[in-house]
């Protein structure tokens, strides 16, 4: 028979035993590309708020923030509690012939969480599905008569096949074969948008364009839409009857002050809006579009569509009991204004940490508990760091700003247990996003890290990573 790894087995696996699974049937390159940043080494035992436990009985502080997912921590006790109720009640999981409550109680609170008509919402699994949801949902608007959807420049949608098609983040490099009829404006730059819409409209002003889809807060690069951009291409929106899709997987419940970035704006109300993440606190792969009542009705609702767009896993039960806990935990424990101090924190330390060191960090942006910081090896590369660089890296600065933003990385957590990630969109950010259980005792140790670690200056930085690459 067949040995299979059970699961005590699989709990007890070494490193190395690990490492040799990934190789052979998961992704050698993954284990390279990871192991290249000093990371890879250690297994986690546990790990609770802000706080990740190794196995080796060290412990690291979390602000990658689980690249948005988790804003409640990892574990958040109500969380837990929902899900063991689910379990120890014996619920159901798969409801087609039977309505879930819990769909039903999770799009009501959400549109009352919501402003105007966003009052209607399809459940999916991972953030690209709930973009293509929304597209879909807006191309079934317009039965198919109009055939142009519009993104930015530095979009990050995904990388499934549709989403990705409405990404231009370097991150999806390969020319996969993109949905017909998509084309690109410049991120918050209203001449581009409008020349865009007009590339798509015909001699007698109709326009092609079904929907526009946009990250009001760029979680990738960092960078915002000013309120100016966001309703002039809502009142454009409305008046060429364009679905305006605002794509809020990361930044939704709370992460940039807000309960989601768009609600900064008073009055401004997208046609739909995608969310995941932190939606499931931490714990559920669920993701949600949510969409204003007479776009969703106009689509789908009579009786030969009502079943045209679906997935297997949508409206999942532990999945959907687990997003109304998370949602409740938002609002009671003000996610938003906890971001907000959050804010306050990063936004002076990170600014203070700029002037001290202006060689090298170019910039530091953000908002909420949400905050990038660039780093540069200075105007120049300095003699020293050519040496130590791999061939043709010193010709390109982003590879040089990979490498040294890899190599503070790699020094936070290796000297004082703060695990950060680096975004890769245009431009590469070291980023700043501790979940938002975290407090001013948090923030302080990794400001005092960053200081502490940036004070090595670039050439050592550097060559403790080249070294670590080769001894590691
Ligand atoms: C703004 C935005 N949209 C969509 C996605 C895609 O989500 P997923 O990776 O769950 O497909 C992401 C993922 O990071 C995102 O940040």
């Amino acid at each position: 028979m067949t040995e299979l790894i059970t699961l005590d087995e699989c709990e007890q696996l070494t490193t190395e035993q690990v490492h040799d699974l990934y190789r052979r049937y998961v992704s050698r390159s993954q284990v390279s590309l990871i192991g290249s940043f000093g990371f890879g080494r250690d297994l986690v035992d546990h790990a609770e708020g802000c706080w990740i436990h190794l196995r080796d009985g060290r412990r690291i502080l979390d602000f990658t923030g689980g690249v948005g997912v988790l804003s409640h921590g990892h574990n958040h006790p109500r969380v837990l509690a929902a899900r063991q109720r689910f379990q120890r009640q014996r619920r159901m999981e798969v409801h087609k012939n039977y309505f879930s409550p819990y769909v039903a109680a999770l799009s009501h609170n959400l549109a009352a969480l919501l402003p105007g008509d966003l009052n209607i919402s399809y459940f999916p699994n991972s953030g690209a599905e709930s973009v293509e949801g929304a597209v879909k949902l807006a191309y079934k608007y317009h039965k198919g008569r109009r055939g142009t959807v519009l993104h930015s420049d530095i979009a990050f949608h995904g990388k499934l096949m549709g989403a990705g098609s409405l990404t231009a983040s370097p991150e999806v490099h390969f020319p996969y074969p993109r949905i017909p009829g998509t084309d690109s404006f410049g991120y918050d730059d209203l001449d581009s948008f409008l020349l865009a819409l007009e590339r798509h409209t015909d001699s007698a002003g109709g326009s092609d364009v079904y929907a526009v889809v946009l990250e009001p807060f760029s979680a990738s690069s960092l960078r915002e839409c000013s309120a100016h951009f966001l309703r002039e291409v809502r009142r454009i929106c409305t008046e060429k009857d364009i679905v305006l899709i605002f794509d809020e997987v990361y930044t939704g419940w709370g992460k940039t002050g807000a309960l989601f970035h768009f609600m900064h704006h008073p009055g401004l109300v997208p046609d739909i809006v995608t969310t995941s993440k932190s939606f499931g606190g931490g714990k559920a792969s669920i993701s949600g579009y949510i969409a204003r009542e007479p776009v969703f009705r106009a689509a789908y609702d009579n009786l030969s569509d009502a079943t045209l767009h679906s997935t297997t896993y949508y409206g999942f039960g532990e999945e959907t009991a687990t997003a109304l806990e998370a949602v409740s935990i938002v609002v009671e424990e003000d996610f938003p204004g906890r971001a907000r101090e959050l804010d306050e924190l990063l936004g002076s330390g990170l600014a203070k940490i700029q002037a001290r060191h202006s060689r090298l960090v170019r910039d530091v942006k953000g908002r909420g508990a949400l905050h990038g910081v660039f780093l540069t090896p200075g105007p120049r590369i300095p003699p020293a760091l050519r040496s130590i660089l791999p061939p043709g890296a010193a010709r390109d600065p982003q590879m040089v700003a990979k490498l040294l933003t890899g190599a503070v990385i790699a020094a936070l957590y290796r000297d004082h247990g703060i695990l950060t990630f680096f975004g890769s969109n245009r431009l590469i950010a070291l980023i700043v996003s501790p979940p938002l259980v975290a407090g001013a005792d948090e923030a302080q140790l990794f400001l005092q890290a960053l200081d502490e670690v940036l004070d090595q200056g670039a050439v050592r930085l550097l060559t403790g990573l080249v070294r670590e690459k080769v001894t590691g």
